[in-house]
């Protein structure tokens, strides 16, 4: 883990590629189907400038855009962003205002885009809770990309895992209360298939930036054996070359899911 946060804060001079040498490198070996990316560190990049916190959200902004691209070129299947969790609501009122109307700058600015690179965008997340201006940009996304066939892209909104669990455990108990499930069919799988993830591979490979080690109530049963990589790097600062160098991190490590 040490080694991999100094290769991406760019200690490791070793090996100088160019951009196209390492994509390519990364095309020979299997490619993690499922990226989950907690991007951290926008406000602390704004106030090391002396910027009000949202232009560390604004230039955040740009940095997911630029890391749909690599993940849509490098062909990984699901690619997911933490991007507001149900504990963000304590933040500043200015604040939550300017994170809730990222989605319709997006919708503006990216759906175009998003239409022709064939990705398909889904939220994790209870859309009821968000300003209506918020919901109809993230229905309009879903709506304008539900055939699309390409990268599925999620975007973590109000989500928190054990809110997660808690209303999977509580409409598995209904289901048997009114007959629709056995409990002793109650199995990893069918667990699996009541969590807004339903019919997505867990993640492989999930990434925090900004130098916090923690994983703050994301995806808690669906990351039980996916590879973690944390990195120094401010969300804003991370580059393409930092998520192929973290990609290319993941293709070093030996999963063994509990086995030798
Ligand atoms: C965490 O940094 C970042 C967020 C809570 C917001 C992340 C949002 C984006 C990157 C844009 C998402 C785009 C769309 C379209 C939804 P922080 O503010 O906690 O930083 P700090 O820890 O340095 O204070």
């Amino acid at each position: 883990m040490i080694e991999s946060i100094k290769r991406l804060v760019g200690t490791d001079k070793s090996q100088p590629r160019t951009r196209e040498e390492l994509i390519a490198k990364i095309r020979q070996s299997p490619l993690p189907e499922h990226v989950a990316i907690i991007t951290d560190g926008n406000g602390r990049w704004a106030k090391k400038r002396g910027l009000p916190r949202t232009a560390g959200h604004a230039q955040g902004m740009k940095r997911v855009r630029e890391i749909i691209r690599a993940a849509d070129e490098l062909g990984i299947k699901v690619l997911t962003f933490y991007s507001f969790s149900t504990e963000n609501w304590k933040r500043p009122k200015d604040e939550v205002e300017y994170l809730m109307k990222l989605p319709s700058e997006f919708l503006k600015t990216d759906l175009q885009e998003l239409i022709e690179r064939n990705v398909k965008v889904q939220m994790l997340g209870e859309k009821s809770a968000t300003p209506s201006y918020t919901q109809s940009a993230l229905m309009e996304f879903e709506e304008r990309t539900k055939h699309n066939t390409g990268l599925i892209l999620n975007f973590a909104i109000n989500y928190g895992s054990r809110d997660e669990i808690l209303r999977a455990v509580r409409q598995m108990i209904e289901d048997v209360q009114n007959g629709h499930i056995d409990k002793d069919r109650i199995d990893e799988e069918l667990m699996s298939s009541y969590l807004l993830t339903r019919g997505l591979p867990d993640p492989d490979l999930v990434i925090r930036t900004s130098g916090e080690i923690r994983v703050s109530n994301f995806l808690l049963w669906q990351l039980a054996y996916s590879e973690l990589l944390f990195t120094d790097v401010l969300w804003p600062d991370f580059t393409q070359e930092h998520f192929f160098l973290a990609v290319e991190d993941y293709q070093r490590r030996s999963r063994r899911f509990g086995a030798v």
